[in-house]
């Protein structure tokens, strides 16, 4: 099958050429006797025309669409060259068509423009994937997937494989199990992360270590969260935590820079937990705007706003933030149903006016309260200011303000071009878990404390911080890791805080905490979320896109159709019984 050119390479510097390519029919028209077919590849389109005297004509009359065809014949200038094409210049005069194969008509056009229910697109993925865009994103995935290699590759880190058929990782969601044929009544679990085997590697001593590694989590799917998804995953021994971030910033400076063009400033700024928390309101701020948030709790605590006062007195607080935007009461009125899921009772407003404060709940604040919150956000005539004030200010009034902040963004095109990174750290080492009544570790039980806090372990759990450390890109978290307890006694310190016994340590980590004893060197690492980064690179909203076979939200392959029912035979060969037929 000789092909002798690639559809989208095709242009004016081939005219007088003869060629044969090979691809897709995109497209058949005829025109007042002229047939004419777009015939697609990965790498384009270009249309071929049979004239009425070609000695294909007839074969070219007959291909449908997706048709998969061999073209031969004469490159010549269009007539009518086409703006919106690369190769709209020229085209293929056909005097050889071969059809390939035949093609049934497809459910939905492959065109990048396609409006159908992806679910669709989903039990279709091999023709959904046919599409332009798709490939473009694959493409970029796997472009992106290069830099990284080759980067880690001249910094010596070295790609293990670590086992898909393992134990339980600890990293915060539910396992998938594999049920064990051999040993009866036992399961194996897929991994969250190769966490536990990363860090065993360094005990190894691999001192640097990486992999491109399939991670699985049963957990609520988002347009953000796949129960399987993709890490590339980093560990080294013998360097700090800022020579960890500061390696890991020049590479990912790398990766946007060869893939989007864009250069990213090092070192990317550094937000503690809790200044990323109280200024916007979240754990991963978008950076490419400011809208931060402001604390006016002081100002108001005496006030006669019994909704302000008597949060403050209930130990919350009240903040807002600023906007240059006008809005009328139906705005206003939706702007409360965005921060109503959070929590908040409501959302107050003042609006900035030459004369004065407009607000309804103005009567209720002295004129001084009043010059203070206006001074408090530097607001000028034509900014709004907005408010929620509630008892709980981490719960409730921050991840309100927080949605809103974004929301805002959104909604008034603040963010502009680019990608803002930033790093977070200093998160706290455990979160309170008011459902399991007991602290769990907030990234993951294998992170070490901050040095002057292991004391704190016992006495005053919550207070402890982690030496762990979150890149966030335009408000993503792209990437997440930590320095981790490489003595033993710390890390059974760390497990007896979330609330397991040390017999219980044992029997789950007792191969951890033997290795640990055995010559662990200091370490640490990060994964990056590799489907969220090539989204983002690619502009896409949900990481389905630049997935191959994705899952849809209810967990499920629709083209293959998993998961699915087992025969009553395979469920006996792996000792299982169903409880009862739903
Ligand atoms: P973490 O759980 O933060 O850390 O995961 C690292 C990164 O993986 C991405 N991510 C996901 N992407 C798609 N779908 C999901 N369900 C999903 N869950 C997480 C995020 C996240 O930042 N072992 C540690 C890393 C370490 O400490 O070195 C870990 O897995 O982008
Ligand atoms: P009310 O006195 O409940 O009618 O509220 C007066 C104004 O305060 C309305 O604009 C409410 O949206 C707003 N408001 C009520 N509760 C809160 C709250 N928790 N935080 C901020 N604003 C609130």
């Amino acid at each position: 099958m000789e092909r002798t050119h690639r559809c989208g390479q095709i242009g004016t510097e081939h005219i007088g050429e003869k060629v044969a390519i090979c691809g897709w029919v995109a497209n058949r028209r005829d025109l007042g006797g002229l047939i004419f077919l777009d015939v697609r590849d990965r790498w384009g389109i270009i249309q071929a025309v049979f004239k009425p005297d070609s000695p294909a004509y007839k074969s070219a009359d007959q291909v449908r669409k997706e048709y998969v065809v061999r073209v031969s014949g004469q490159v010549s200038a269009r007539e009518n060259p086409n703006p919106n094409l690369p190769t709209g210049e020229v085209e293929i005069e056909g005097s050889g068509l071969e059809v390939l194969n035949s093609a049934t008509l497809p459910p939905f056009y492959i065109t990048d423009d396609v409006k159908v229910d992806e679910n669709l697109r989903l039990r279709h993925r091999y023709l959904d994937l046919r599409r332009p865009v798709m490939q473009r994103n694959l493409v970029l995935r796997s472009q992106v997937a290069a830099v990284f290699r080759d980067f880690l590759a001249r910094e010596d880190f070295v790609e293990v494989e670590t086992p898909i058929l393992t134990r339980s990782t600890p990293e915060g969601a539910r396992d998938y199990l594999v049920p064990s044929r051999i040993n009866p009544g036992k399961f194996y679990a897929l991994p969250q992360s190769p966490q536990l085997f990363k860090q065993l590697l360094m005990v190894s001593g691999l001192e640097r270590y990486y992999q491109i590694a399939r991670c699985f989590r049963d957990e609520d799917l988002r347009a953000d969260r796949q129960p399987e998804f993709t890490q590339v995953d980093i560990e080294a021994s013998f360097l700090s935590r800022d020579e960890i971030m500061s390696m890991m910033e020049t590479l990912t400076a790398q990766v946007y820079r060869d893939i989007s063009g864009q250069d990213m400033a090092t070192p990317f700024p550094r937000l503690q937990w809790q200044q990323a928390m109280e200024k916007y309101g979240t754990d991963k701020p978008d950076l490419r705007f400011g809208m931060e948030l402001v604390d006016i709790s002081p100002i108001v605590a005496g006030s006669d706003f019994k909704v302000f006062a008597g949060a403050i007195s209930a130990g919350g607080s009240v903040r807002g933030i600023k906007v240059a935007a006008g809005f009328s009461r139906k705005e206003l009125d939706n702007l409360a149903e965005v921060v109503a899921p959070y929590g908040a009772g409501g959302l107050a407003w003042m609006a900035i006016e030459d004369g004065g404060v407009r607000s309804p709940i103005s009567r209720f604040f002295t004129e001084n309260q009043l010059d203070e919150i206006v001074r408090a956000f530097s607001a000028t005539p034509g900014d709004v200011l907005l408010f929620v004030a509630d008892k709980d200010c981490y719960g409730v009034v921050l991840p309100a303000l927080g949605a809103l902040r974004l929301h805002l963004a959104r909604q008034l095109d603040l963010a502009g071009q680019g990608f803002v990174p930033c790093w977070v750290v200093n998160f706290p080492l455990l979160d309170y878990d008011q459902e399991e009544q007991r602290f769990i570790a907030a990234h993951h039980p294998f992170t070490a404390p901050v040095a002057e806090d292991v004391d704190k372990l016992a006495t005053d759990p919550e207070s402890v911080q982690a030496q762990a450390y979150d890149l966030v890109v335009n408000g993503v978290e792209i990437a997440g890791g930590s320095i981790r307890n490489h003595s033993s006694a710390v890390q059974l310190q760390v497990l007896k805080a979330v609330g397991f016994s040390e017999e219980e340590d044992r029997e789950r980590f007792g191969f951890l905490l033997t290795a640990l004893d055995s010559g662990a060197p200091p370490h640490g690492g990060i994964a990056f979320g590799f489907d969220r980064l090539v989204a983002q690179l690619a502009g896409e909203e949900s990481i389905r896109q630049v997935i191959a076979f994705p899952k849809s939200t209810s967990a499920a392959d629709l083209m293959v159709q998993a998961p699915a029912e087992v025969d009553q035979a395979q469920l006996e060969e792996l000792h299982l019984q169903r409880l009862k037929k739903d």
